[in-house]
């Protein structure tokens, strides 16, 4: 696994450095407003054009195809699960490459909180495979344990607090279960992602322990290629799995 940021990076220092950088940079909606507001507002981003051209933007800041790569070379292996929830599935981008690596019986729930987002995401498909639903991450309508692995690709920077999402994640998996997630960083270029995309940002050490706190602990983190991880670059990339044994999650 590779570590987190080192001790030496985080001086006070040089954390005081980085929020006053974030509160320049970063979208602050996150921050600011509440979450039913937030949501309405991302709902009205992706309804409108810039969900129109989400597709086009994934592929060209080549965040589909690598995200494709991780997936087809089995580092996060998809070809045993039977019951796959992706959550905000935008224009299909993962989906696409579950429909391509999962067992063709397995069953794919593609969930997202824009309607125009789910038409978009059925159209490309092109496959009855999938089905599709509106759903809020925070709130999902599924009963306990219903699927062995969900993916959520940058969907978590329009939770204000990651646990709300990663608590419904933890509910709807089943024990040894699978969460493949990737989620915008607060690095320069998350920063400026933020913006254009109005979401926020996650820190990797603060987002870590959400997950060990929703009762998802990190598996692996994943890197799109070794250049991405020299570099750092790429955002955060994470497998978590659901204990088999019951853990105290802490609300
Ligand atoms: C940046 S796109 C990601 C699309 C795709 N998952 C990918 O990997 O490229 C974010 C998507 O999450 C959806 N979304 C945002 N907040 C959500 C929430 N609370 N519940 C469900 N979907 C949400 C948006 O409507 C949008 O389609």
């Amino acid at each position: 696994m590779a570590p987190l940021s080192s001790p030496r990076k985080n001086t006070p220092k040089r954390l005081r450095l980085k929020k006053s950088l974030r509160s320049l940079i970063e979208f602050g909606g996150g921050d600011q407003i509440e979450q039913s507001q937030f949501q309405s507002t991302t709902r009205k981003l992706y309804d409108g054009p810039a969900g129109a051209v989400l597709y086009l933007a994934s592929k060209l800041s080549l965040h589909d195809p690598l995200v494709g790569r991780i997936i087809k070379t089995r580092r996060f292996d998809v070809s045993e699960f039977r019951s796959i929830l992706d959550i905000g599935s935008g224009a299909g981008q993962i989906l696409g490459h579950l429909l391509r690596e999962t067992h063709p019986d397995a069953r794919l729930v593609a969930c997202d909180l824009s309607h125009q987002m789910l038409k978009r995401a059925r159209t490309r498909m092109d496959s009855p495979r999938p089905n599709y639903l509106s759903a809020d991450m925070t709130n999902l309508p599924f009963q306990d344990e219903s699927f062995d692995c969900v993916t959520c690709g940058w969907v978590l920077e329009y939770v204000a607090d990651p646990k709300h999402g990663l608590m419904e994640i933890q509910r709807v998996l089943q024990p040894g279960g699978s969460l493949f997630l990737l989620a915008t960083e607060d690095k320069f270029s998350g920063m400026l992602n933020s913006r254009t995309w109005k979401c926020r940002t996650y820190n990797r050490v603060e987002l870590k322990q959400a997950f060990e706190e929703s009762g998802l602990p990190w598996k692996e983190q994943h890197w799109f290629t070794p250049i991405h991880q020299f570099l750092r670059l790429g955002g955060i990339i994470v497998e978590a799995t659901k204990p088999l044994e019951p853990t105290e999650v802490q609300s």
